[in-house]
């Protein structure tokens, strides 16, 4: 991997004698803030104290000595060391390494292999997938692919919300008011009357939730056909879930979900207890936490909660897939409770308790109010979907109708919009929901940058381009820009997964597209001469960085659009 800022150090490191390890220096250079100033900048200040000279003399010393071919001058400007790379060979150079490289550039070998456990999506079952759900489905997978380019191995857990009290609940009110072909016809939407019934009835009749309590007692005892019964809406539940996972094209090392942990909770209650961190409280068992409230553990009636199978699972993770780290992709709201299990699973010495982090990120709003699936008021997330795909493939019939395959574009252009929309942004951002700004053409939307790689993808083909031997020699001006993006490409994947942060790569794809966009406007790429191999060389290192980016973020790049 060429990295420039490794042949600055380089320089640097010989003449200054030993004076300063290349590690050290290499994390002192910088992006200099104007162009004029070149491509790489060294302070000399924090030398000049170990030095006992000025920054400006030892800046002026250490321009004298450039023994890179990859550097067209070095100059002192202050206390600075100012590189400027030689455009031509270092153009060439990335180039040839993007296209021998090909999806593989940019791959960092953090993880050697190791684990990461990634909890994502985790709807609940027998309730509506919620934009809070799409936002963590989509924030985990783009998680999970970046780390995979980190080198680690990443196992996607579907952590689905199965198991608790409610579902006592829900046995109760399908046994009362329950249709069995109903629910076949519309399992989510049945299941989600019956529950807001129950909790109607149960005002008037306190009976019912006692009811509700003893058959969750049954189904932890898995007594008197409440297993089956429960079993049937898991299932018909993950029916309606696979068709988003379907659209959006993810898959899951793992769908235990919480109900998974009920035979593997009284090993955490025993070793609590050992620890003698389990105390009673009345009536119920729960770990004290010295600046966090109290982290109920079991229920007065003996019954588990969602932190109890939470220790159940983290402990499950770490001793089966041997997971160097252990995230967590979950909104806001539940930062407390993970502040709790993270805080008890270290008293519990649990070893892996560094390596467990809590991912939040912020809410989906409609005209600044939360989108809200309570009350039966729900936002179908598969209807936005197929909007989303209905209104990619309205666009397709207007712009492009001999376009082959143009159900399979819209849909990866509709769903990419999506996807697109939501990771544009820091994670812990608000998100308006907006169907129509997620599919304009012409900003930062997910149908820009894949327009881009079309674009792309469409010169080489009209160029007929069949790869590139020899030398390199683009002397185009503006296509320095776009080489610079494609440059920075490895360390925005670093970047996003140091900082857990897709939006990186969003905010990347959109860069490399703009200063592509830009270059296209400038030359004329299909014109017969002696540059035109080298820029259709340039254009598919573009292709190549732009649908690897986008793969990235969860997001298909169709070559024609
Ligand atoms: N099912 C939960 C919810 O919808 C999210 C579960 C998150 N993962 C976990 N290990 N607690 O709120």
């Amino acid at each position: 991997m060429k990295n420039f800022k490794d042949s600055f150090a380089d320089v640097l490191f010989e003449a200054l004698d030993g004076h300063l390890d290349k590690q050290k220096i290499s994390l002192m250079i910088e992006k200099p803030k104007f162009e004029h100033m070149g491509d790489l900048a060294f302070p000399c200040f924090e030398l000049a104290k170990i030095l006992r000279k000025s920054p400006q003399g030892i800046a002026a010393d250490l321009a004298g000595k450039n023994g890179s071919p990859f550097f067209e001058k070095i100059e002192a400007a202050g206390g600075y060391v100012n590189a400027f790379l030689e455009k031509g060979i270092v153009t060439a150079s990335v180039i040839r390494q993007v296209l021998t490289e090909k999806e593989a550039y940019g791959d960092a070998n953090l993880g050697n292999g190791q684990a990461i456990t990634i909890d994502l999506s985790s709807p609940n079952i027998a309730k509506p997938f919620s934009m809070g759900h799409l936002r963590s489905t989509v924030i985990g997978n783009a998680l999970a692919l970046i780390s995979e380019k980190c080198g680690y191995r990443a196992i996607r857990i579907n952590h689905l919300g199965d198991w608790g009290t409610q579902f006592g609940k829900l046995i109760v009110a399908y046994k009362l008011w329950g249709n069995e072909e109903k629910v076949k016809q519309q399992p989510i939407k049945e299941l989600l009357k019956l529950y807001v019934q129950f909790h109607e009835e149960a005002e008037a009749n306190p009976e019912l939730e006692d009811m509700g309590r003893q058959w969750f007692k049954k189904l932890e005892d898995e007594d008197g056909g409440a297993l089956s019964l429960w079993k049937w809406f898991r299932e018909e539940s993950l029916k309606e879930f696979s068709k988003i996972y379907d659209l959006l094209g993810i898959r899951f090392d793992s769908t235990n979900g919480e109900a998974f942990y009920n035979d593997k909770m009284d090993r955490v209650v025993e070793l609590l207890k050992e620890k003698k961190l389990l105390i009673e409280s009345d009536g119920a068992q729960v770990v004290q936490l010295e600046d966090l409230p109290p982290c109920l553990i079991k229920k007065k009636d003996g019954t588990t909660l969602y932190a109890t199978r939470d220790l159940a699972a983290a402990i499950y993770r770490h001793e089966t897939y041997g997971s160097v780290q252990s995230l967590y992709v979950v909104g806001n709201e539940q930062s407390l409770h993970f502040k709790q299990l993270f805080s008890v699973l270290e008293k519990m010495g649990f070893t892996c308790a560094g390596g467990l982090v809590h991912i939040p990120f912020g809410m989906m709003l409609k005209d600044g109010k939360k989108m809200s699936t309570r009350k039966g008021k729900v936002v179908l997330l598969e209807e936005v979907l197929h909007e989303a795909i209905s209104l990619a493939l309205e666009d397709i019939l207007k712009k492009n109708p001999d376009l082959p395959a143009k159900e399979k574009v819209a849909r990866q252009v509709g769903t990419g919009a999506v996807i697109f929309h939501d990771l544009k942004n820091f994670r812990m951002n608000d998100i308006e929901f907006s169907l129509e700004d997620m599919l304009r053409f012409e900003g930062e939307t997910g149908p820009y940058v894949q327009y881009t790689h079309a674009r792309a993808a469409s010169l080489l083909r009209k160029g007929k381009f069949a790869g590139s031997s020899g030398d390199i020699q683009l002397e185009d001006p503006e296509a320095w820009p776009v080489v610079t993006a494609l440059m920075a490409f490895p360390e925005a994947v670093k970047r996003a997964f140091a900082e857990y942060d897709p939006s990186q790569i969003a905010k990347y794809v959109i860069e490399l597209s703009r200063a592509f966009n830009k270059y296209y406007a400038s030359v004329r790429f299909l014109e017969e001469s002696s540059q035109k191999q080298a820029r259709l060389s340039l254009a598919y290192s573009v292709t190549i960085v732009l649908k690897e980016g986008l793969r990235l973020l969860g997001i298909e790049a169709p070559k024609e659009m």
